[in-house]
């Protein structure tokens, strides 16, 4: 804090990448073996680990001890009002049908807001970051401050804190600039809900022959990062909450890139997110308001 970060941006930077990165050692560390459904929320495949809970638990708590005025709001259920006007928007773990597997691609999420995180266009992150404990990576931003990429090291592989370079980072990212969908390397995820999925399969049935090819990797959070980084070129997916996309939203625009819903001035909300480089985008954005409106299979699940 000072004349030139009057909010603290800084800070609040520092302190979400130290909560995702101690909650992704947590869940990366502890996961049990065995590791099975504690309980399924929307449907028969949206599952809950132990994990899950003890993670949203974990960060609860350190928020308690170090933000105690701001509000925090978790997918979990955690849901606390604060009176400072910032918001803590947690995804304890997100990808939990991959850590249930032990497949590399999920994350901690952990975004600070302001505005009210409930309601679509009405928040604005401040700062965020999404760890990934799988690949020792942690993708951050703070507004006006740029996106990075840091590495951190876990209990199993301390050394990996210092990054393929040798370093922990950070580095800077930048989106991708591809002007021509049919080289755009697309991301995408699908929802919970059966009968939606049978309507995102005709878009991605149409958009695949399209496109250079399709990424579903099952967590937002990673794509949105993905993009940020230019792993990707383009992601869209119907059916993201708040925390799904409120760090991952910031890394990307901080990357250079556009985030929006199925219009160019929607925000992103559980009816669309769609995000990339300003060309892609808008490419991406022109093919699903067509798509979209020949198919009625679409709603997301919310
Ligand atoms: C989500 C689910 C979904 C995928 C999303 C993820 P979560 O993870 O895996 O299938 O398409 O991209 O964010 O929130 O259920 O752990």
């Amino acid at each position: 804090m000072g004349p030139e970060d009057p909010v603290g941006l800084v800070e609040l930077e520092r302190l979400a990448v130290g909560l995702a990165v101690g909650a992704g050692r947590l869940v990366r560390q502890e996961r049990p073996d065995g590791l099975g459904v504690a309980r399924t929320k929307s449907t028969d495949l949206d599952v809950v680990t132990v994990m899950d809970t003890r993670s949203e638990e974990h960060l609860r708590g350190r928020l308690a001890e170090l933000r105690p005025h701001d509000g925090v709001l978790g997918e979990e259920g955690t849901g606390i009002s604060g009176t400072s006007g910032l918001t803590w928007v947690l995804d304890p773990i997100d990808g939990t049908v991959n850590y249930l597997y032990d497949l590399p691609g999920y994350a901690v999420s952990v975004a600070v807001v302001e505005g009210d995180p409930t309601t679509p266009g009405a928040w604005r992150p401040l700062a965020g970051a999404v760890a990934n404990p799988s690949t020792h990576e942690v993708f951050h931003a703070r507004r006006g401050g740029g996106a990075w990429l840091s590495w951190f090291g876990t209990e199993a592989d301390p050394g990996a804190g210092s990054g393929p370079t040798g370093k922990g980072g950070p580095v800077p990212l930048c989106v991708t600039d591809v002007p021509d969908l049919s080289q755009v390397l697309l991301a995408t995820g699908f929802a919970y809900d059966r009968e939606v999925r049978a309507g995102q399969a005709e878009v991605v049935a149409d958009l695949l022959p399209r496109v250079r090819d399709i990424r579903r990797a099952g967590a937002a959070a990673v794509d949105l990062c993905h993009v940020a980084a230019g792993r990707v070129d383009a992601y869209y997916e119907a059916g993201c909450h708040v925390w799904d996309i409120a760090a991952g939203t910031l890394v990307v625009t901080e990357a250079g890139g556009v985030v929006t819903g199925l219009g160019r001035d929607e925000p992103p909300s559980e009816a669309m997110t769609v995000a990339g480089g300003a060309s892609a985008h808008a490419l991406v954005l022109d093919e699903l308001k067509v798509l979209r409106g020949t198919s009625g299979r679409t709603t997301p699940s919310g």
